[in-house]
């Protein structure tokens, strides 16, 4: 059974859940590369020997490019802060190994520019676990089949309330573009945008920090976000973000209005869907709870039970699985860096934007 080295830059938040996911992948799905948890790079020689030991890795090192130099390191995660994303993924390429970089994609259009430069011809997917549940696969199936008609009118939101009280202190996360509302939490709903409704064509974003000043320091980068956007397909759309919305933990969420029917849909209860067909006496029409069951893509490996559910670890299993398909197959699984590429367009086009207190068109 061939194996595969998994070699993951990071052990912190995301670094841990590449590292679970790899080491029960290849158990959940069968799949016919089998990861062997090769080495783990952290800041320091001390952190990489801790998350090693945790995690179940052969080596641990405080230097990436020893990870990535190494010859039983066949496959690469990129876990880090966006600042390093680029730096590790060019090096990687240029040894010829397939990676998996986290989301955003780098700290700037240019960085993602340049990663989308350095993948050609290798192996290459972006991590946006949330459009992998197996409700979000769904509601891109329903959608794309046609099953509530032609779209209308889409409405997607990334609201969080780490940020709500004014009390907090400042940390790293309270300066620097990439560390924003906009350059971090944006780019997973805007994704979920692009791969249930299609390419946008058209941005008018307004950007604002609320909570100005906190504990320890001023605040330089944005607590919340909105857009009016205009799909390439004709449909309106609107897109909040938002890490100050009280009461919010993690309201990914969207609602979509079609011809023949509509879907909402919520993170917080993620193994919901809600659908609406316009059929039916109109007494009883409504929208119906739809509980995630082995009928939707990706939920028998984890579980038999219709309504048992699936969880935030599983979405990170099921984007293992793409990304070793990928690799063993040569074809690229969505979303690949060109993919990640778009979304970081559509940041920039919503800065530009705002900056201007104007429309700014994309090219699609
Ligand atoms: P974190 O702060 O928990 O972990 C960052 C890790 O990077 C730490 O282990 C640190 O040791 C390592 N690191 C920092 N500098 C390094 C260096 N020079 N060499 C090697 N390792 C270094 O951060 P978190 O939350 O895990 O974020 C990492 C990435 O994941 C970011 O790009 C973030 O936007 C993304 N993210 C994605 C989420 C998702 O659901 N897909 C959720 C949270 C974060």
């Amino acid at each position: 059974m061939p194996e595969i080295g998994i070699g993951v830059v990071g052990g912190g938040y995301m670094g841990k859940a590449h590292s679970v996911a790899m080491a029960a992948v290849g158990a959940v799905f069968n799949t016919s590369l089998k990861p062997r948890l090769e080495m783990i790079a952290a800041s320091s020689d001390a952190s990489a020997e801790r998350y090693r030991e945790a995690f179940g890795f052969a080596r641990g090192t405080g230097d990436w490019r020893t990870l990535v130099q190494d010859d039983r390191v066949d496959a690469i995660i990129i876990a880090t802060p966006q600042e390093l994303h680029r730096e590790i993924a060019e090096a990687a390429f240029a040894r010829g190994k397939p990676v998996m970089c986290e989301k955003p994609m780098g700290a700037t259009l240019a960085d993602a520019e340049a990663m989308v430069e350095a993948a050609e011809g290798h192996v290459n997917m972006v991590a946006y676990n949330y459009v992998r549940t197996p409700a979000t696969q769904y509601a891109r199936k329903l959608i794309a089949d046609g099953e509530i008609g032609d779209v209308t009118w889409f409405r997607g939101e990334h609201t969080e309330d780490f940020y709500a009280d004014p009390a907090e202190p400042a940390t790293w996360r309270a300066s620097g573009r990439a560390n924003g509302t906009m350059g971090d939490l944006s780019a997973h709903m805007i994704n979920a945008a692009l791969a249930l409704i299609g390419p946008i064509a058209s941005v008018n974003a307004e950007i604002e920090t609320v909570h100005k000043t906190r504990p320890g320091g001023d605040v330089t980068n944005d607590d919340h976000a909105q857009f009016m956007c205009r799909f390439a397909n004709g449909v309106m759309g609107h897109l909040y973000f938002s890490r100050v919305s009280t009461g919010r933990k993690m309201g990914y969420a969207y609602e979509i209005s079609g011809t023949k029917g509509a879907i909402r849909f919520d993170q917080e209860d993620q193994n919901a869907l809600w659908l609406y067909r316009m059929e039916g006496p109109e007494a009883e029409r409504g929208f119906r709870k739809i509980l995630t069951a082995p009928a939707h893509p990706d939920y028998e490996p984890f579980c038999l039970g219709p309504g048992h559910g699936t969880g935030y670890q599983d979405q990170i299993i099921i984007e293992a699985k793409d990304f070793l398909t990928a690799i063993a197959t040569g074809e690229p699984v969505w979303p690949t860096f060109k993919d990640g590429l778009d979304v970081m367009r559509i940041i920039d086009a919503a800065w530009q934007s705002a900056e201007m207190r104007a429309w700014v068109d994309l090219p699609v």
